[in-house]
């Protein structure tokens, strides 16, 4: 389901460096927070220099507070780690849709590659709730680059970690971990395209549901611009704000990463258009 949007001055309370260049910020926002369901995002407006809204997604949420955890990658990353204390943002959110949750007594493993892990906190804390047994696989390319195991299973979830050079866990990549599962009844994803396209053709090829949060360059974060499209089965629920004429030929559609997702069936992306 797709909220309505809530324009909010968050005020920040907390920063925490958690890993080299990663960051972990605490907002007073008590309308979003309320609001927060799993794999919902916002869109800051940064203090300063002109630069559209940065789109950041929702690590946790608590009563009139949620967290965002980032890298820092480049110039808007870099401003947010460093605005002042207590200073006021100008964030619009929650927006997206959210993750749908199977039935009372399945299985769950969700696959999260680096800061991909950040849709999940609130996700596995629903899956628990709803008594569904849920494993989290996360990978990561070093040590230094996980984040978030420890709140995941301080909510009780079964985390299992892997590297890619294997300075933590299992050296592996996500995926190949879950492969060594026994098949769930649905999977999650989160991370990289490359991990987000594998997962999906397992998933597929094994006929497993699977939902993934997909990440494009947004503009506008508003479902305006256009710039943030990803191909997707053609008469899919999740494009019909796509603009075609009827007599197209064309077996696709586009859908809105940010106002039409973030979350997509696997089934339902078109990786080779
Ligand atoms: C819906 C959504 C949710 C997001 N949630 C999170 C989140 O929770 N945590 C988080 O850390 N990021 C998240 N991102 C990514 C974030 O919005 C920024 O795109 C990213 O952090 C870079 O921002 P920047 O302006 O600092 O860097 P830019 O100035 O845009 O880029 C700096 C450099 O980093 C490279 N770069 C930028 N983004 C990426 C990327 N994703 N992977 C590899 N290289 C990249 C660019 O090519 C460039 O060289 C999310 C993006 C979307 C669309
Ligand atoms: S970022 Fe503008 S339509 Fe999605």
């Amino acid at each position: 389901m797709v909220s309505t949007p809530l324009l909010e001055a968050a005020e920040l309370i907390s920063r925490e460096r958690v890993a080299p260049g990663f960051w972990c910020l605490g907002f007073r926002s008590p309308e979003i927070a309320r609001r927060a369901r799993p794999a919902h995002y916002v869109a800051i407006d940064l203090p300063g220099t002109f630069s559209v809204r940065l789109p950041l997604g929702i690590w946790t949420a608590r009563d009139d507070t949620f967290t965002l955890l980032f890298r820092e990658w480049g110039e808007r990353t870099t401003r947010l780690a460093c605005i002042a204390d207590h200073e006021p943002l100008s964030i619009i959110g929650p927006l997206g849709n959210e993750f749908s949750l199977p039935d009372t007594g399945k299985r769950a493993v969700i696959v999260a590659g680096g800061i991909g892990v950040v849709p999940f906190w609130l996700l596995v804390r629903e899956l628990l709730a709803a008594k569904v047994r849920t494993t989290v696989v996360l990978g990561a390319r070093s040590k230094h680059m996980l984040v978030g195991v420890d709140e995941l299973r301080a909510l009780g979830a079964d985390v299992k970690i892997c590297t890619d050079d294997g300075s933590a866990g299992t050296r592996a990549t996500a995926l190949d971990l879950a492969r060594e599962l026994a098949p769930p009844d649905v999977f999650y994803g989160c991370g990289p395209p490359p991990l987000l396209r594998a997962l999906s053709e397992h998933a597929n090829a094994a006929g497993i549901p699977c939902q993934i949060s997909m990440e494009e360059t947004f503009g506008c974060s508003m479902g305006t611009c256009w710039g943030c499209v990803v191909p997707i089965r053609r008469g899919s629920p999740q494009a019909v704000g796509y603009p075609h004429a009827s007599d197209e030929k064309r077996e696709y559609d586009f859908a809105r990463v940010c106002v039409d997702g973030t979350v997509f069936w696997s089934r339902e992306i078109l990786w080779n258009r």
